[in-house]
């Protein structure tokens, strides 16, 4: 049996960040993960490996429509799906082993194995029980699961399973058009798959900005996804290897059907704390299944603290790894903080998605007096030279203030454009500071900028 300050049960975004962190403040800290390698889901089966074949479809997609364009005469590339997914697991295995590197380099103990905790203050993991001063949750989540609907990891898969098909299926059907189902989509149609995206919302994307969700659609369509909005699924059904999707329209009730040899069902994901223990030790849950904590990260019982999607808040691993750093921070007598109001969210699809802060609907909705200052990437020299002028940069800002209140992003690199806005805010910036920086031509970052100015007197590519 060993003693800690700290024990982390998790090594997701959240955990090892934790860890880290911890460890970084001079507590003695360990983690436990009952995976073979560190990383949890983000990295790996989730963010890390769904980025690698996102990168390779679209150099696939690059080759077949935009090489001739440019000069570049070529076959156009066959794929070879076993050399892409060994592409996608070495990707995987140097990010996993980076993690392991940081733990040795902390000093942190990976203690292996399936934790659960017996009382405050104990971790048993296998048949050792171990003693902690204080012990962080950060066990995730797991995909949630559709009634009707049952996943066999070969033609009806998750996420999970998505990322590791044995071959790339002719036909693909995703059910639900969140992010998960958007990214792996793109992946599969992009490689040739027939995608269809049944949907029960009447837009994609649900919570995003109304004009993005638009836009988004339109592109996707263009890419060859095909969608089945206001759709309920209510069944599939297996045989020998081919799938049949049932399901209803909510608007007239009728009763459909659509064929496909790989089905993804991607409806969301729910809190994961099995096994923990966590009815016998009294911490409170909420309906949805998240461990209740107060603004401290902690849980109704004393000693024990739980962050990252295993309680209430966006499933983003940035998310987890900020109530990592900040509960680090409160064990280690400091002050820990997470602004929720500025956390940006991404989709890795091309172009990409991202935001910040309020849509319009939601200022709508608060009856907010804003002013929209907006500007499309045809006015961007750098975006055009790279067949990338689709899509625009939406800035909010007070009508009165000219404080910012949330960017909407549609276009090349908007999950890395979408950061100058995020540190903007958290100065409370108001969108002239940002008209008022300059910014490097030719670059994305430009058109960053010309929101801002259309926030003011106008923006000058327009
Ligand atoms: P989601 O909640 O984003 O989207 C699920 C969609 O499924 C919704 O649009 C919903 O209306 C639809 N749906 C539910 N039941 C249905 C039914 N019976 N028939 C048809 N449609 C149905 O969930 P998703 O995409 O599975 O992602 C889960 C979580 O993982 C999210 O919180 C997401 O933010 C996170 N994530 C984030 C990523 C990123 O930041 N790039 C990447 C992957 C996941």
């Amino acid at each position: 049996m060993a003693s800690y300050d700290v024990i982390v049960i998790g090594s997701g975004p959240g955990g090892y960040v934790c860890a880290i962190r911890c460890a970084q403040l001079g507590l003695k800290t360990a983690c436990v993960e009952g995976r073979e390698t560190l990383g949890g889901t983000c990295l790996n089966v989730g963010c890390i490996p769904s980025k690698a074949l996102l990168h390779a479809s679209h150099m696939l997609h690059e080759a077949e429509h935009n090489f001739a364009t440019m000069g570049l005469k070529a076959k156009a590339p066959s794929v070879d799906w076993a050399q892409m997914l060994n592409y996608k697991q070495d990707t995987v295995n140097t990010n996993t082993k980076g993690i392991e590197f940081l733990f040795k380099k902390n000093k942190i103990d990976w203690i292996k194995g399936w934790a659960s905790i017996p009382e405050a203050g104990k971790v048993k993991v296998g048949d050792e029980v171990h003693e902690a001063k204080n012990i962080v949750i950060a066990s995730g989540s797991d995909s949630a699961s559709l009634p009707g609907v049952e996943v066999d990891g070969k033609t009806v898969v998750t996420s999970e399973g998505a990322l590791e098909l044995g071959k790339i299926p002719k036909e693909m059907v995703v059910i639900g058009a969140g992010v998960i189902g958007l990214e792996l989509g793109s992946v599969y149609a992009r490689l040739g798959a027939k995608v269809t995206v049944v949907e029960y919302l009447e837009a994609i994307t649900p919570g995003m900005d109304g004009e993005v969700q638009k836009t988004f659609q339109r592109m996707l369509k263009k890419q060859g996804l095909d969608f089945v909005m206001g759709a309920a699924v209510e069944k599939t059904d297996v045989s020998r290897g081919k799938a049949k999707v049932s399901y209803k329209l909510r608007k007239d009730d009728s009763a459909h059907e659509i064929a496909a040899d790989c089905v993804l069902v991607a409806t969301g994901r729910r809190p994961y704390s099995e096994g923990l223990g966590l009815d016998a030790l009294g911490i409170e849950t909420n309906k949805q299944g998240q461990i209740a904590v107060d603004d401290q990260w902690a849980t109704s019982v004393k000693g024990i603290y739980a962050i990252g999607d295993v309680i209430a808040g966006p499933m983003l691993a940035h998310k987890a790894e900020d109530e990592g750093m900040a509960v680090a921070e409160v064990l280690a007598g400091k002050h820990g903080h997470v602004n929720y109001e500025v956390i940006p969210g991404v989709i890795y699809t091309h172009p990409e998605v991202a935001s910040v802060g309020k849509t319009e609907e939601v200022l709508k909705d608060e009856g907010r007096a804003y002013k929209v200052g907006k500007f499309s990437f045809m006015g961007n020299a750098r975006a055009k030279a790279n067949f990338s002028g689709d899509g625009f940069v939406k800035i909010l800002a007070d009508k009165e203030t000219d404080r910012i209140l949330g960017a909407h992003i549609i276009g090349p690199a908007a999950g890395d454009l979408i950061h100058e806005i995020c540190v903007a805010m958290e100065f409370g910036a108001a969108a002239q500071d940002l008209a008022l920086t300059c910014h490097a031509h030719p670059t994305y970052s430009e058109a960053v900028r010309e929101a801002a100015l259309a926030c003011g007197d106008g923006p000058i590519h327009m």
